[in-house]
């Protein structure tokens, strides 16, 4: 609620996030995805629109209503998402949530059909790795933040992820524990520093205390 009433402390700076799935086609109907429903992504675009920031909200296929004074790019494919978040820069601040495929396939340009030579192979093919790719970019922005969705050693996994996509924080959380689409969200916040565990809460919890820690940073 203070975040209503109190300063706009990222007035005149400029942040890029990306949020939701991406959804790589494989024909013209069909498509490899994932469960993420891009609620953490549209909370934090809004929390830091509300301190002021100029978001640009890069969003893979969702469900969800645009935050207000936000503008948003729609995009589907990973490889778009890309091009949308490099034409985006520069920026003072990146926030990479979305939950980006990792692989794409050469998509058929018809629909795929059955046959008596059995089923088709899918070759997958590695995506762009966005937040590497902003994180050691030229014109990188001051603050590079990325998610990290494990359902192993959470925070070993996070430390690496930081350390080689040239993150300055990452925020990890164990999706084993059943995130995806939900409300509320148990998540660490890992730096070179060391790893805070922020506890469970909201999904817009964890953007509000985010975006202060941003413009603490700032
Ligand atoms: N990410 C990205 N582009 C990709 C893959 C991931 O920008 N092609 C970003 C995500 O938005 C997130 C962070 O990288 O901020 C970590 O994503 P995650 O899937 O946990 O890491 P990966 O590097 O893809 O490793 P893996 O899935 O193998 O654990
Ligand atoms: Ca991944």
């Amino acid at each position: 609620i203070a975040a209503h009433f109190g300063p706009k402390r990222l007035s005149g700076k400029t942040a890029i996030v990306t949020a939701g799935p991406t959804h790589e086609a494989i024909d013209p109907v069909r498509f490899l995805g994932n469960r993420s429903s891009g609620k953490q992504g549209f909370a934090i675009a809004a929390a830091l629109a509300e301190q002021g920031a100029s978001v640009t909200l890069v969003a893979g296929p969702v469900a969800l209503a645009t935050p207000e004074g936000v503008r948003r790019i729609d995009v589907t494919s990973a490889r778009d998402m890309a091009v949308a978040v490099a034409a985006a820069l520069p920026a003072d601040i990146a926030v990479m949530v979305a939950a980006v495929a990792d692989w794409h396939v050469e998509a058929a340009g018809q629909k795929l059909k059955k046959s008596a030579a059995g089923p088709p192979v899918l070759t997958l093919i590695e995506n762009p790795d966005i937040l590497a790719l902003t994180g050691h970019a030229p014109n990188r922005p001051r603050l590079v933040i990325g998610f990290a969705a494990e359902t192993g050693d959470l925070l070993a996994n996070a430390k690496v992820k930081l350390a080689k996509k040239g993150a300055d924080w990452m925020i990890a959380n164990n999706v084993s524990e059943g995130v995806f689409g939900t409300d509320a969200n148990h998540v660490y916040f890992v730096t070179a520093a060391g790893t805070e565990d922020w506890g469970a809460g909201s999904k817009a919890d964890i953007a509000e205390r985010l975006a202060t820690r941003i413009a603490n940073a700032l």
